[in-house]
């Protein structure tokens, strides 16, 4: 095997907490344990398209582990296999640049690629994999939780306790007011946040993309907790929820080669209906992106921290077109292409699932 002397490290997608930390743990145990040299790509891999490139030093992530964000940037709208052309033209049209990306690892004499992303950022990295063997060593991060080859991504404890905080918050209120509260979190097609923040929180109501909902079922809960003289109800919704029968609430659509849509806006219909259907005051929240926003939770650092000294570990043995995800208590290498091959969802059936139902939450069916 070649020997490695660069690595570089690209953050791809929605930017979430532990980022940075990831990035800190790669130059260390590159430089320190084996006198490997790390470069940084800006903006996912809008970097290796527009030839962005920069050394990273011990001194550039010195202070940043417990930083939100990421100091290399990230984008979630260049994919260099189906690249927006610039114009202002729609629909966009898309080009194959990854070519022009490939070149930008070689004149840097990148022998390694760390690719730091979820689903979307993960199934670029397997093209590179596939069609140029470009060396690549993936490592999970995203809040919605939605990547399969480990047990939890990094970011998503952070958005958990973020939301939680939000529902507490709003559970004083919503009492006060004797209202019914709507929130809406995120995680795409995935219930993580809401099952976990709905269940931290003590959601009256759960609603997760894994279990269409009915409106009727959800009055009823309502109704029931009046009857028995809780006079105010907490509805966590996750914004890829939908009706039983019905669609997804779209919030945009967006040049984004990997998903054009972006959800959003079910807590406002959900909101108004159970107030035209029982008579009781709603009021609708949508939590949106502070919940990848500020510092991560000591959790998600830590996480991050053994993905980045473990991808480094993995790169050194060849574990080229794997990535690094947590089994039980330990770092283990997956086949980005088996944990990309289906989204990691919800059960139904599962211990979680049926540890809510038991505590009286209703999943709205
Ligand atoms: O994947 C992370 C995520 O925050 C999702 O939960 C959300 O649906 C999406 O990204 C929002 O994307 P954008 O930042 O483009 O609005």
């Amino acid at each position: 095997m070649k020997k490695i002397r660069k690595l570089a490290i690209l953050t791809g997608g929605g930017d979430c907490p532990g980022l940075n930390a990831v990035i800190r743990a790669v130059v260390h145990t590159a430089q320190r344990q084996f006198g490997i040299k790390v470069c940084g790509i800006m903006d996912g891999y809008s970097g290796l398209i527009n030839k962005n490139v920069c050394q990273l030093e011990l001194s550039d992530v010195s202070g940043i582990l417990p930083r939100g964000g990421t100091i290399l940037g990230t984008s979630n709208r260049d994919n260099p296999f189906k690249y927006a052309a610039e114009s202002q033209s729609a629909p966009a049209e898309f080009q194959d640049v990854s070519n022009q990306a490939l070149k930008t690892i070689e004149y840097n004499e990148i022998d390694v690629l760390l690719t730091v992303g979820g689903d979307g950022t993960q199934s670029i990295a397997q093209k590179f994999f596939e069609k140029y063997q470009l060396p690549i060593i993936g490592i999970p991060k995203t809040i919605d939780n939605d990547l399969n080859g480990t047990d939890v991504t990094f970011g998503f404890d952070t958005a958990l306790n973020i939301a939680t905080t939000a529902i507490d918050k709003l559970h004083s209120t919503a009492e006060a007011h004797h209202r019914v509260m709507v929130i809406e979190v995120m995680g795409r097609y995935a219930g993580w946040i809401a099952l976990q923040s709905g269940m931290a929180g003590g959601g009256d109501v759960i609603l997760i993309p894994e279990i269409p909902f009915k409106m009727d079922k959800i009055c009823a809960k309502i109704h029931d907790r009046q009857k028995m003289g809780k006079r105010f109800s907490l509805v966590v919704v996750a914004e890829g929820a939908r009706a039983e029968g019905g669609q997804v609430v779209v919030a945009r659509q967006v040049q984004d080669g990997s998903d054009s849509i972006r959800l959003g806006g079910i807590a406002a219909q959900v909101g108004k209906q159970i107030e035209d259907m029982t008579g009781i005051e709603s009021r609708f929240t949508i939590l949106g992106h502070v919940q990848r926003g500020g510092s991560p939770s000591p959790f998600d650092r830590i996480l991050a921290t053994r993905f980045g000294y473990h991808a480094v570990e993995a790169a050194l043995k060849g574990k080229f077109g794997s990535m690094v995800g947590l089994r039980g208590t330990e770092i283990k290498t997956t086949l980005i292409r088996d944990a990309i091959a289906v989204p990691r969802r919800i059960d139904p059936e599962s211990d979680l699932v049926k540890t809510a139902k038991a505590v009286s939450t209703s999943f709205g069916f």
